[in-house]
């Protein structure tokens, strides 16, 4: 049987509010999230021989998530990912962003879903969290009423993310956690056997946006559909880390994305979706200036994320699988983060 327990995690300067954290807890799991952001801080883990260690980068405090820093454990939105130019057209009116990623818009803009702080609902396996994105918050089009609910089944943390709009927008949501199943703070993810099934990846420019090319996989460091120790593979074809979208096979039923192994502890990560794609990070950006969890510092290549999802820059790319929300209509995808060993 699960609980689900809730405490003060921090006040927001100014007055801002009350940041809550919610501890969801299995026999084999046990999974911290915040309404700041709809974050996640902790996810303790056992490996082989019983041991929990808690396997996502983040901070202690909330001070930690309120510094810039690379969206640790977040929900990202209204659009995750790059929107080249920050500039998009909905029936014919175009819309401009702030270009918080020189010369792009990224994960929402400036103040995106993981710096608000959120409703939350205590369920009786998990919490579901909710707010109201106002018409031309950031830039977006319209109102977009949120949920995002987080429960835990067993060994499974299950994310599912519903919206409503009152105009078409562009919605695109998923969740930043950095993972490393060693235990956060070690310090890379070398070790680690990464799968990916995807025939297909999306190649980008020096700004990270899809050239609009949907390459194939075979032949390439992208092909991950038998599993690869990300070191060696980073190695062998030269590479500074991944960062980007992996074309899934599946429709819009779940199916399954990738798995990470970690040898050593025996834990295994495996991540199932509805969304069309996967953006895999490799943490290429972290440099160790962060002061994490622990005493941990986070170097380079010391965390990873699966970010499922819709393909980056799908609003201004028509072949990409669509992103426009209608009024009418329903977003809703769930992403199951299955963890065991093996
Ligand atoms: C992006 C990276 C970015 C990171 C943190 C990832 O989703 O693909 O390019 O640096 O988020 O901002």
């Amino acid at each position: 049987m699960g609980s689900v327990t809730r405490a003060v995690f921090g006040e927001l300067p100014s007055g801002g509010g009350t940041v809550e954290k919610f501890r969801l807890q299995s026999d084999l799991l046990r999974v911290d999230i915040i309404s700041w952001g709809c974050t996640i801080t902790a996810i303790e883990v056992k490996d082989r021989q019983g041991r929990a260690s808690d396997v996502v980068l983040g901070f202690a405090d909330l001070e930690g998530y309120l510094q810039k820093q690379p969206y640790f454990g977040a929900v990202v939105g209204r659009v995750a990912n790059r929107i080249a130019k920050g500039t998009f057209k909905v029936d014919g009116k175009e819309y401009c962003l702030a270009l918080n990623k020189e010369p792009n818009s990224l994960h929402g803009g400036v103040r995106g879903f993981d710096k608000v702080l959120w409703t939350p609902r205590v369920l009786s396996n998990g919490v579901q969290f909710s707010r109201v994105s106002p018409d031309g918050e950031e830039g977006y089009p319209g109102e977009l009423k949120v949920w995002v609910t987080y429960t835990l089944d067993g060994g499974e943390l299950v994310v599912n993310y519903r919206a409503q709009a009152s105009q078409a927008t562009p919605v695109n949501l998923t969740n930043h956690s950095y993972f490393n199943l060693a235990g956060q703070g070690s310090p890379n993810i070398y070790d680690h056997e990464v799968t990916i099934e995807a025939d297909t990846y999306l190649p980008v420019d020096e700004t990270l946006i899809p050239t609009g090319e949907v390459a194939p996989v075979q032949g390439t460091a992208f092909d991950l559909r038998k599993p690869v120790e990300l070191g060696k593979h980073l190695q062998d074809f030269h590479l500074n880390g991944f960062d980007h979208n992996f074309c899934l096979k599946g429709s819009k039923e779940k199916h399954f994305c990738a798995r990470v192994r970690h040898a050593a502890s025996g834990r295994v990560l495996e991540v199932y979706t509805t969304q069309p794609g996967v953006q895999f990070y490799t943490g290429n950006f972290l440099d160790g200036t962060l002061k994490g969890k622990s005493g941990a510092v986070y170097p380079k290549h010391s965390g990873f994320c699966l970010e499922t999802q819709n393909w980056p820059d799908a609003v201004n790319q028509p072949h990409f699988p669509p992103v426009l929300l209608r009024p009418g209509e329903e977003y809703d995808h769930t992403t199951w983060f299955k963890f065991s060993v093996a």
